[in-house]
């Protein structure tokens, strides 16, 4: 679920158009490459906005885990991340999620900036959904167990030519 890989400044995957062909990139051999990678669908709903989460070194969510947490966002902030079919367990295969910042906002707390994207608009609705519960999850890459808080999505997007 937090299987991912990292790429720098890949905002295209914010653009909502899900229309390759219209889309104005500077280098589309690049961009091409990444939707074929990650199987991005033809048309795409999109979703951004930010959402807390928070860490900790064990599954019983007693200590919080500073280091994880830091190098979790130091490294968002340096690298980008894109997951491929983020948080699986709740959501199925098909949502790609792109973060692109971060910032320790409490003790306890980071702070992320996402955007999101599917080819099934049902996905988009249950992680905007404030309701969604995301279970205790573990990140080997941080040795970190973390707690997703509810996702704020600000503005969503539909296909042109697929409206809801
Ligand atoms: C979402 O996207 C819009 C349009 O690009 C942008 O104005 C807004 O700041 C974004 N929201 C967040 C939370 O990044």
């Amino acid at each position: 679920m937090k299987s991912s890989f990292v790429l720098g400044a890949l905002s295209f995957l914010a653009s909502s158009t899900g229309c390759a062909a219209k889309m104005t990139v500077p280098n589309s051999l690049f961009l091409k490459s990444i939707a074929e990678s990650v199987s991005l669908p033809m048309y795409t709903w999109s979703a951004n906005g930010t959402h807390t989460a928070k860490g900790y070194t064990t599954k019983a969510g007693d200590k919080t885990s500073v280091e994880g947490m830091k190098e979790d966002c130091d490294n968002i902030n340096l690298n980008k991340k894109i997951a491929v079919d983020f948080r699986s367990d709740v959501f199925g295969p098909g949502l790609i999620g792109y973060f692109y910042k971060c910032e320790k906002i409490r003790d306890d707390t980071n702070l992320y900036w996402f955007t999101i994207s599917s080819g099934n608009p049902s996905l988009i609705d249950k992680m905007c959904d404030p309701n969604t519960n995301y279970p205790i999850v573990y990140d080997s890459q941080h040795s970190t167990w973390w707690i997703d808080e509810p996702f704020d999505c600000t503005q969503r997007t539909s296909p042109p030519t697929h409206s809801q």
